[in-house]
């Protein structure tokens, strides 16, 4: 169990912390992470968000966990961890004395102060903290991602905090990186032979990362409007997953390693420059579709205005430039109110290089890893095999299947649980570093700008679908196809 802490959630009240903070750090309790010496301390912008906090945060345990998780025995002893006090980040006269006498209680503890607010109050935060001398030696900071929303605007981020945090102390989260399958994908490469030895542009054609989302923007749509789904999810859940498919095994399994190595995968990324960027990008941005038999709105209806270029959609197709990936495209696919929500790597392997059985026989399928990260979480290898009950010699793909979600029924993954508290006992092995942050946004911002200054409109695609015919198309035009696993499933 770890040793009693303070985390201290600016934006105690917010989205964030009660749809995925709190909840996580209920799980991590019930686990026996931590006891109920360690405090929990909402900082809430409202006096009444304050006062009922312990109230919106059983509201949001409800909500969020399952029926089998929730305990009131447990939620009981949860509680008296909890504490909120009214904090505006921005002004040092409101709350910061409140939060100050109570970190004082305990000043020898490890303080994890977690900004679950806008990037553009970072600063004022940090300053606060400082000016009120609550950092201490046990501080660390979380800081959630997209770090601004250019590599300039990061790097003025990173460069505020670390006025007052050394890099040590700073944790970047993207909690894709604190999914249990996302750490799988390490394992599954790095400890099978018969992966590694096939992992290259040899034996692969083509590489597909796809999340898809069924959600649209309601209740978020002003911050996501000034973002989209490239800062919001391509500049870094995207990307961090290429990496982890595309980099090379790591010297040593330690927070400095692995981020070399994936800091080489994001270097080696080849820039999609000017009229590149019209070829090989597809934004997109749903209209008012269907999704499983419901009527849902248009982004711009979810937004309250008119006219909007923002995507809810991206497609793009990006090569990396080294030995190992050397004309293998890698497709990256991301949209909000698709067909299915679901996140997964499809790694399609090379045609045999000479065909022995005849076209009587049926079409020949090259082999197939696809590597479902969520919802149920599954490993599929798709290879041919003889039709056994046909005497003619027939040839048919079967699916090794390994189902994780069946594996482990009781587990519920939840990344946040394994994130904080890996930022209360220091391990920031699964946080991005700012060198990382920079090489994302240099190989993301030529994108931005080209899409800005050429002033088009995203394509529209209907909620309830794969997103626009132009996503398609950029595949087509290679001579492939996207493979939408969710619509196999059964
Ligand atoms: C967040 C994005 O980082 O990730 C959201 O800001 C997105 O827009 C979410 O919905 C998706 O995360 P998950 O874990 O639900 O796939």
């Amino acid at each position: 169990m770890a040793e009693a802490f303070d985390i201290v959630i600016f934006g105690g009240a917010g989205d964030l912390s009660l749809r995925k903070l709190i909840p996580a750090m209920y799980r991590a309790f019930m686990e026996d992470g931590f006891s109920n010496r360690s405090r929990i301390i909402a900082c809430c912008h409202q006096k009444e968000q304050a006062e009922n906090f312990v109230e919106l945060a059983s509201q949001a345990l409800k909500k969020q966990l399952s029926a089998d998780e929730c305990s009131e025995e447990s939620w009981q002893i949860f509680k008296t961890a909890l504490f909120a006090v009214c904090v505006d980040v921005d002004d040092i006269k409101q709350g910061w004395s409140q939060l100050g006498g109570l970190l004082a209680e305990y000043p020898q503890r490890v303080r994890v102060f977690y900004l679950a607010i806008p990037p553009t109050i970072y600063a004022s935060c940090c300053e606060n903290l400082s000016a009120t001398q609550l950092i201490t030696p046990q501080s660390r900071i979380v800081v959630e991602k997209p770090i601004g929303y250019d590599a300039k605007s990061a790097a003025a981020i990173n460069t505020k905090i670390a006025q007052y945090f050394n890099e040590k102390a700073i944790y970047r989260i993207d909690h894709y990186l604190g999914k249990e399958t996302v750490q799988n994908l390490l394992v599954l490469r790095f400890t099978n032979v018969i992966f590694e030895q096939l992992w290259d542009a040899q034996s692969i054609d083509h590489v597909q990362i796809s999340i898809s989302e069924t959600v649209g923007v309601a209740g978020r749509a002003s911050f996501y409007n000034s973002a989209g789904a490239l800062r919001d999810m391509v500049q870094n859940h995207l990307l961090q997953l290429l990496c982890l498919v595309a980099m090379e095994s790591p010297a040593k399994l330690n927070e400095q390693s692995i981020r070399n190595e994936k800091i080489k995968v994001l270097e080696s990324l080849r820039p999609l420059i000017d009229s590149d960027v019209d070829s090989h990008t597809v934004r997109g941005q749903y209209v008012a579709g269907n999704i499983d038999g419901e009527l849902v709105p248009g982004y711009l209806e979810d937004l309250g205005e008119p006219h909007s270029s923002t995507e809810t959609f991206v497609a793009i197709k990006v090569h990396i430039d080294n030995w190992r990936w050397a004309r293998v495209p890698f497709y990256l696919r991301t949209g909000k109110r698709m067909k299915s929500q679901s996140a997964e790597i499809v790694i399609q392997f090379k045609d045999v290089s000479h065909r022995l059985y005849d076209e009587s026989a049926g079409p020949m399928l090259p082999n197939r890893l696809i590597i479902r990260l969520q919802p149920k979480e599954s490993i599929q290898l798709t290879m041919m095999t003889k039709n056994l009950q046909k005497l003619d010699m027939e040839l048919q793909p079967v699916t090794l299947n390994l189902n994780f979600s069946d594996a482990y029924q009781q587990f519920h993954s939840d990344a946040y649980k394994r994130l904080i508290m890996d930022a209360t006992i220091g391990n920031a092995s699964l946080f991005i570093h700012r060198e990382e942050v920079n090489a994302a946004w240099a190989w993301v911002d030529p994108i931005i700008d080209r899409w800005q200054h050429r002033d088009t409109q995203p394509d529209l695609y209907r909620a309830g679908s794969w997103g626009p015919r132009s996503a398609a198309e950029l595949l087509a035009d290679d001579g492939r196809a996207w493979l939408n696993v969710a619509d196999n499933d059964g």
